[in-house]
């Protein structure tokens, strides 16, 4: 068994193989002048572990091509399975994206691994996938630290709790209203937060809306600092800048997303699922 590491996911990947002590395959990866991309693996193995979240349109066509590539058994490791948020027909005439997306990977592999997939909904779209929380793993990171956890949102209160009793700290939402893909207005609510420190803990940060909407709101109600945490950083676009300039103090995410912010490793706990599938 080799493992294959797509362009989205290589400290990830590498992680992943030295935990399974299973070598990484060599593929060529390679992009025509006309912007069509090319796959070639190098392996003789009749199973393969392959590891790669969906961040980019590019990462869907590249997995599609390893797909073909890959000779016998998949199990396909994709921390961050992008597409997720459009998980029903919210105008009519949508495309529901995760679906197609499910359907494009389950008629290829044996078994799909993802980290936190946005939604049961989503969920729902697959037979073949385990999904794996990383909050357990949020919470131990702030474990001793003084700070109350905060979810931007009712819908991920659920998952903010599953940290916050792991680091033994308070926790609480906020309601967020949701206007379009970038703007989201959180409406007023009395927190205790007046000279505390603030974790605001969301499952994506994406463009950045939604937290930069809560932190206004935590420190108009007398917040001392605010620092957020999240499963999958995304970070699009300047999401980055605004984030500090709305007085975030810092960032810290997994490495479902590759970033500079990828302070808690998901490796571990991806192994462990993928060990009591294939070995
Ligand atoms: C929404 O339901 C998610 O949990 C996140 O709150 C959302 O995806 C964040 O997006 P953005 O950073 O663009 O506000």
């Amino acid at each position: 068994m080799d493992l294959v590491i797509c362009p989205s996911s290589p400290f990830l990947g590498k992680r992943i193989s030295d935990f399974l002590g299973i070598k990484i395959a060599n593929v060529q990866y390679k992009k025509f002048p006309d912007g069509e991309f090319y796959v070639r693996v190098e392996s003789e193995e009749d199973k393969h572990v392959l590891v790669g979240s969906l961040i980019s349109a590019k990462d869907i066509v590249l997995m599609n091509l390893l797909f073909d590539a890959l000779k016998g058994e998949i199990v396909a490791v994709i921390p961050y399975m992008g597409y997720a948020r459009q998980d029903r027909e919210f105008l009519k005439g949508e495309a529901v994206s995760i679906r197609a997306i499910a359907k494009m990977i389950e008629d290829r592999v044996e078994k799909v691994l993802t980290v936190n997939i946005h939604s049961n909904k989503a969920k729902e779209k697959f037979k073949k996938l385990v999904d794996l929380d990383a909050m357990p793993l949020i919470g131990e990171n702030f474990k001793g630290r003084d700070l109350v956890m905060i979810s931007p949102d009712k819908g991920s209160a659920e998952r903010v709790k599953v940290a916050a009793k792991i680091a033994n700290c308070d926790w609480d939402w906020l309601e967020k209203k949701r206007i379009d893909a970038q703007t989201v207005e959180i409406a007023p609510k009395n927190l205790d937060v007046e000279g505390k420190n603030v974790l605001i803990l969301d499952d994506i940060i994406s463009t950045g809306g939604t937290v930069v909407e809560a932190t206004k709101k935590l420190y108009e109600l007398g917040a001392k600092r605010v620092e957020t945490a999240c499963v999958h950083a995304v970070l699009a676009d300047f999401a980055v800048i605004k984030l500090f300039s709305s007085g975030i103090a810092e960032i810290t995410a997994t490495d479902t997303i590759e970033r500079i912010f990828s302070k808690i490793s998901v490796a571990r706990i991806l192994t462990e699922e993928v060990k009591k599938i294939v070995f």
